[in-house]
């Protein structure tokens, strides 16, 4: 039921608008000349945002995702020439993080939520930021009366309705989380991240942190 709550919401942000700046924009102004990583780059994106920031002058780029390069991926990087470094694997398995290495500035949109261990995702990130984070993740309502509220999408076994939980072969499909923006911030700083911007729309959160 939260997953199809919050897939509602997206839908309703996304009629919206966003405040945010556009994403291209966040990373251009980041990038330039910078090592860059989108973490979770290739579902319905297909290395997009590595190639914006290729676009933006950063100094070298690599995508890491848990699913396979796409054809179109492929395809984009030849049609580019691009220099753009593709690792398949789990941001929480210890030898992608090694794969990866640590960048300069790190990307990762649309993850958090879909992690079933959220701090440790955090932690991995943290691991691969040198420099600063752009994350990015839809969020839920605050609360009246109690910050910090952080709700898990329940399995199946407590609710019928709900998506089974998947794991990494399955590339983590169901939304785990609601998270709520002070919950995020929470969360960044228990993972050692300082947040420098925060851009809230109705259900999602972009911050920029070091
Ligand atoms: C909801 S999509 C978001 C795609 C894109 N970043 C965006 O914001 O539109 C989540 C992406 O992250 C990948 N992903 C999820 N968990 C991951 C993990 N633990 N390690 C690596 N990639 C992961 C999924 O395979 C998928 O490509």
């Amino acid at each position: 039921m939260l997953g199809r709550t919050l897939t509602a919401a997206a839908r309703v942000r996304a009629r919206l608008g966003s405040a945010s700046p556009p994403r291209e924009e966040l990373i251009a102004r980041h990038a330039a000349g910078r090592s860059f990583v989108d973490v979770g780059c290739m579902w319905t994106v297909h290395g997009a945002l590595c190639f914006a920031a290729e676009d933006a002058g950063a100094a070298s780029v690599t995508g890491v995702d848990v699913m396979g390069a796409t054809d179109r991926f492929r395809a984009e990087v030849a049609r580019r020439d691009s220099k753009v470094r593709f690792v398949q694997g789990d941001l929480h398995d210890p030898a992608t993080v090694a794969a990866v290495g640590p960048h300069d500035v790190v990307w990762c949109s649309g993850v958090l939520y879909h992690a079933p261990h959220p701090l440790l995702t955090l932690q991995r990130l943290r691991e691969l930021t040198a420099g600063t984070l752009l994350l990015a993740t839809e969020t839920v309502a605050e609360t009246p009366g109690r910050r910090g509220t952080l709700v898990i999408a329940p399995g199946p076994e407590e609710h019928p309705n709900a998506e089974p939980a998947r794991g990494p072969d399955e590339g983590y499909g169901p939304w785990y989380w609601g998270i709520s923006p002070s919950a995020l911030r929470t969360m960044l700083a228990l993972a050692g991240f300082a947040v420098d911007e925060e851009h809230r729309t109705p259900f999602h959160v972009t911050v920029v942190a070091h």
